[in-house]
């Protein structure tokens, strides 16, 4: 036990030189983390966002999609980009076009399980080769003047306990901070997050770790973070289309009340516009797709309505039935759009050489 009594989730905390606004960070998803949903995170609490893992790879061969999540948007700070790879050189270079790019943090990937990025190396298959996870953090924490951080699991095989022996030397090769999603990379999403491994590592490090793992409401993040230590809780899938619930865990009076229709589909709708402001609109249309099923699940607009919408061709016509079923959004709409800084303005820090200059 901590003896911390961290109620108010509203207090901040360093990594290194970096003051985080609040004990919730808002985790790193594949799929999911695009610029719009981070700035959206922050908005509604976020102390601290990540990018979804970008291919060192792919930022040292200059492809342009994987440069494109490189940008950082002016209201998005602090955030953290998160790269992943096998090579200490590649990542180090990769490294230093993240701090280029305007990212607080560099965070790498220690813990994906999908066979794709760990059978070359990548990935959770470092918690199996700490020599090179190691050579990795040491080489990256000595390319940049940026903090450092490592998101790992608790090892590879079911039960593992991996993630203590290594968290303590990342530290020494210069981690300023570690993420821990303690379930096996075996068990992908299975079974449930063990934090008592959390409490052991916050106990064998001198540095932040953050707490990662089926923080779903209020009261599981305050007693993960009474229970553990971790210095703050990071919020993943309970997230996806609902931002409410971020403002829940950092502010709420654990009542769990839903946003209204109005609300929902205000968000969604900005939403929307700003992801097919940020990928164009024909992806934009596909990646879109399953945030129309998160936003309006929860009981919050009835089934046949959200089918519909996923069998809509443009975004365009997507806002125009939101609005035609919750016209009181328009409202809602308007005060969120006036808040936006426009798309030069939020991009403004981006080094031409990092983007191709498109
Ligand atoms: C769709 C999806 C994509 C993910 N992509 C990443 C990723 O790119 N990098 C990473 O470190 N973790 C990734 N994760 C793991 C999450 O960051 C988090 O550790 C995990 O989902 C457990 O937290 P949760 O129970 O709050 O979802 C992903 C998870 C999901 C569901």
């Amino acid at each position: 036990m901590s003896g911390l009594m961290p109620e108010n989730l509203r207090e901040s905390w360093f990594i290194g030189p970096v003051e985080v606004p609040t004990r919730v960070v808002l985790a790193p998803m594949a799929g999911v983390s695009v610029q719009a949903f981070r700035r959206q995170g922050r908005r509604f609490g976020a102390g601290l966002v990540c990018s979804e893992m970008v291919s060192c790879a792919g930022i040292e061969h200059r492809n342009e999609k994987t440069l494109g999540y490189l940008r950082v948007a002016s209201d998005e700070h602090p955030l953290a980009i998160q790269i992943f790879g096998s090579e200490p050189r590649a990542m180090a270079e990769a490294a230093r076009m993240v701090e280029a790019a305007g990212a607080d943090l560099v965070d790498m990937n220690f813990g994906c399980p999908v066979r794709k990025v760990t059978k070359t190396g990548a990935g959770a298959h470092l918690l199996e080769d700490a020599a090179l996870a190691c050579g990795i953090t040491e080489a990256v924490a000595n390319a940049v003047s940026v903090p450092v951080s490592v998101k790992m699991r608790r090892g590879v095989e079911d039960g593992s306990r991996r993630c203590l022996e290594l968290g303590p030397r990342l530290v020494e090769a210069g981690a300023s901070v570690l993420t821990l999603h303690p379930r096996s990379a075996r068990q992908m999403y299975t079974g449930y997050a063990d934090h008592t491994l959390t409490a052991e590592l916050v106990s064998l490090v001198d540095v932040p770790v953050i707490a990662s793992g089926d923080i779903t409401s209020r009261a599981k993040a305050l007693a993960v973070l009474d229970a553990t230590g971790a210095s703050a809780v990071m919020v993943g899938r309970a997230a996806q289309g609902n931002p409410w619930a971020i403002a829940e865990i950092v502010d709420g009076d654990g009542d769990d009340a839903q946003p209204s229709r109005e609300e929902v589909a205000a968000e969604l709708i900005h939403f929307i516009r700003e992801t097919a402001r940020e990928l164009g609109e024909r992806r934009a249309s596909g990646f879109l797709k399953k945030f129309y099923a998160w936003y309006l699940g929860h009981g919050r607009f009835p089934k046949p309505f959200k089918n519909e919408l996923v069998q809509l061709h443009s975004t365009d016509e997507v806002v125009t039935r939101l609005l035609a079923a919750a016209p009181g959004a328009a409202a809602r709409l308007a005060e969120l759009e006036v808040n936006v800084p426009d798309s030069e303005l939020l991009l403004e820090g981006m080094p031409i050489s990092v983007y191709g200059g498109g």
